[in-house]
């Protein structure tokens, strides 16, 4: 297998510090145990560091310093929040480079994509840090010598476990709303992921945020993560990840009634009437399977287009999708990277003979190169039923289904013809088609003429059916780290 040597790899100081210990109540902690695990590079499947992993001990220690920290933090003034967040943004800004380079080296996106997610974070931060001071309750109506209102207040410890797909990114969507409003956090980054969040927890000590109000400890998803999520001291478990894991954490979570907020997979539709602009949509439906490699919760999968233009939308997303060429993330002309981890590259790989064992055909990709590093070409699924796996699985690769329909009715009935519900896009130039058929989609996110757009922090994200409960960004988000408190006032 070949590779390309010609690109340089960087390699941050935090791959130089030993096995990665874990950030407990303000201070460096070294695993107790001698168990750790390997965090791996797709591009080049080299170990780039050992991680420790937290055990019970470990585990608890993290919640009770959040326990501890949570009353002086709760009751700090919300200016004095808003200026911690702030220095948090500045502090990820001015970490840019660092922070991208190791999610990159860990997950494997291009760097270009990698610098983005973070730009996006300290977007994130610095929206929530004006939130400590607007966070409001009600006064409701009353009778005569009555006064009654309403106040927010924070819920506690909060348990935050990401995927890999996104650390820095979902590292922000978790934390910052849960600060805005008074809350501590145990974060557990994906063992596939875990980098950024340990070098982040490093460089909170150059900010004013209070020990043990943010902890981070890492270690795998069925012993570190279970122990997390299980703690009685956790008043919040805010999970992203896979549908399997968030519906397990349910079930958990009902035994001390944790709150909790999920963030889970989809399989989202992208509908292209005739009358789009057929070039921009074959671009972005591209774009919306292959960018991250396909390893996004709103990646377009199901690419439904009006039989009367499917050939020549075919051609043009055959195209497009020419544009994205595997390739090492620090080279800058990689459009995509590598899958993250080897298990996943089978799993998606698997998926190929799913495809052929259910009838439907490879029209492009379809395989894994021949080089080195976890690499697969963008794939595209033609002759797919929407009954079958590939159409209804999600498969968080660069791989697409492209089916037909011919009338609005059935472009609706086969969007919705999933058990997600996280996000789909319509592309036509009739504002009253899209506002209807908007209306019709049952999405978290409707997508009109575009696809992927975020608006950091301010608007609302998550998903319909099995695509998630509750909702990051915005006040939705603030709110779901908060407890409305009622005061009754006999004057
Ligand atoms: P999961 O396997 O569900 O893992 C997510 C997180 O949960 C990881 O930190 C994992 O740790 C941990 N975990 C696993 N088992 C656990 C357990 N029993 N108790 C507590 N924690 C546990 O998902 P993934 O494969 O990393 O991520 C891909 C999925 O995330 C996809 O379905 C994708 O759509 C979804 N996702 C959704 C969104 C939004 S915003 N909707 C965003 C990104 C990704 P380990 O990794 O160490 O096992």
């Amino acid at each position: 297998m070949s590779t390309d040597t010609s690109v340089a790899r960087p390699r941050p100081a935090l791959l130089d510090q030993g096995i990665l210990g874990f950030a407990i109540d303000g201070q460096w902690r070294q695993p107790r145990s001698a168990e750790t695990f390997a965090t791996v590079d797709p591009a080049t499947e080299q170990v780039l560091t050992q991680l420790g992993v937290a055990g019970p001990d470990e585990v608890d220690a993290a919640v009770q310093a959040a326990r501890r920290a949570f009353d002086g933090w709760a009751a700090l003034s919300p200016e004095h929040r808003a200026k911690v967040l702030l220095q948090i943004a500045d502090v990820v800004e001015t970490h840019r480079e660092e922070l991208a380079t190791l999610d990159s080296l860990d997950m494997g996106a291009p760097l270009l994509l990698s610098r983005g997610m973070v730009d996006h974070a300290v977007e994130i931060y610095r929206h929530y840090a004006g939130w400590p001071t607007k966070l409001t309750g009600h006064t409701t109506p009353a009778g005569p010598g009555q006064l009654h209102y309403t106040r927010r207040q924070p819920i506690g410890v909060v348990a935050a476990v990401i995927a890999w797909n996104g650390p820095v990114l979902q590292t922000s969507w978790k934390l910052a709303p849960a600060l805005a409003a008074g809350n501590t956090v145990v974060l557990k980054p994906s063992e596939h992921g875990s980098l950024s969040a340990l070098r982040l927890a490093q460089l909170l000590a150059e900010t004013d945020l209070p020990a043990g109000v943010v902890n981070v400890i890492t270690g795998l998803g069925g012993n570190t993560g279970q122990a997390l999520i299980n703690h009685p001291d956790v008043d919040k478990v805010s999970f992203t990840g896979s549908g399997p894991v968030g519906k397990h954490i349910l079930r958990t979570s009902a035994d001390t009634l944790k709150r909790v907020t999920l963030e889970l997979g989809g399989k989202s539709p992208l509908i292209v009437f005739p009358d789009a602009d057929l070039n921009l949509a074959a671009t972005v439906a591209a774009a919306a399977f292959c960018m991250g490699t396909g390893q996004g919760c709103v990646a377009g999968t199901r690419i439904l287009v009006h039989r009367d233009v499917r050939e020549e939308f075919g051609e043009l997303l055959r195209r497009a999708m020419d544009q994205y060429v595997p390739g090492d993330p620090f080279d800058p002309a990689t459009t995509m990277g590598p899958l993250a981890f080897r298990a996943h590259l089978d799993r998606v790989t698997g998926y190929f003979d799913v495809t052929r064992a259910e009838g439907a055909t490879i029209s492009a990709g379809g395989h894994r190169l021949e080089r080195l590093g976890l690499f697969v070409p963008p794939t595209l699924l033609d002759d797919v039923r929407n009954d079958m796996r590939v159409a209804q699985e999600e498969i968080f690769g660069p791989v697409a289904a492209l089916m037909s329909f011919t009338s609005t009715a059935e472009a609706v009935r086969l969007a919705n013809d999933t058990r997600y519900g996280l996000a789909a896009s319509v592309w036509t130039r009739d504002l009253s088609a899209a506002h209807r058929v908007t209306a019709d989609l049952r999405a978290g996110t409707v997508w009109v003429n575009t696809w992927g757009a975020m608006a950091p922090g301010t608007i609302p994200f998550g998903g319909f059916k099995e695509s998630g409960i509750g909702r990051e960004h915005g006040p939705d988000a603030l709110l779901a780290y908060t407890e409305t408190q009622t005061v009754m006032i006999n004057l």
